[in-house]
């Protein structure tokens, strides 16, 4: 298993891992590969927009080992377990608005002791700001319409440093040219002050979904 470019990101030469923060444990079904005593887990990008991003060519990845993460939208915990993974001397607290998903987020968040799962409705920070104790980076991953604005009440609520945003061009307007529903929101995101560094899409592994990176590293 060698490093990548990326922060707690492993290769086999061909497929992407992160380490195991809880060996013996899988949490979508993703294949377990152990070397050398260590653990690791498939980051699988069909699954994953974070891991279509970085297979996509995204280069912009704020997360080190003791980044704090606020996480909107983290579903049932595949992608915000592999965060977790990565920022394990930090914290990735992890909210989600429907209670089918979160009662599949408690147990991933349980074996985990750095995700913190609030069942919380993302446009409403105060709902959950009791709770967090900082953010540097905001991931969102949120399949509903205003996803820039949503963001960008987060990122000022909790003084992000920076951040990556999923835009499904589809839940903003099915009938509109995703490119420009992507334009948009990247104008959107500029207009409220915070620094555009990538806007990467995401097709084939997610189709009509792209991924914009904000702020400094
Ligand atoms: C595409 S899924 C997220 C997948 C997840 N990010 C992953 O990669 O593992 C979008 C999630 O956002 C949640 N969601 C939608 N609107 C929300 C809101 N206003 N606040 C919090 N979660 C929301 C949905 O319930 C759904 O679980």
């Amino acid at each position: 298993m060698k490093r990548t470019e990326f922060e707690g990101v492993y290769t086999d030469g061909e497929r992407l891992y992160t380490r195991n923060s809880a060996p013996g444990k899988a949490v979508y079904g993703e294949r377990l590969v152990s070397v050398d005593e260590v653990q690791y887990r498939e980051w699988v990008p069909t699954r994953s927009k974070l891991a279509a991003y970085l297979r996509s060519g995204g280069t912009f990845f704020p997360f080190r080992r003791a980044t704090s993460v606020l996480y909107l939208g983290a579903a049932s915990g595949t992608t915000a377990s592999h965060i977790a993974d990565i920022v394990v001397e930090g914290t990735v607290y992890c909210v989600e608005i429907s209670p089918r998903s979160f009662r599949d987020l408690v147990p991933v968040c349980e074996s985990r002791p750095n995700m913190v799962p609030f069942l919380a409705d993302a446009t409403k920070p105060q709902e959950y700001s009791f709770g967090v104790s900082g953010a540097d980076v905001v991931y969102q991953d949120i399949a509903q319409r205003g996803q820039a604005q949503i963001f960008i009440k987060n990122f000022k609520a909790f003084s992000a440093r920076s951040g990556l945003l999923v835009i499904k061009s589809r839940s903003e307007d099915v009938s509109q040219d995703p490119h420009r529903i992507y334009e948009e929101s990247k104008r959107q995101l500029q207009s409220a002050g915070l620094q555009v560094r990538e806007v990467v899409k995401l097709d084939p592994m997610e189709k009509d979904h792209a991924m914009i990176a904000v702020g400094s590293p």
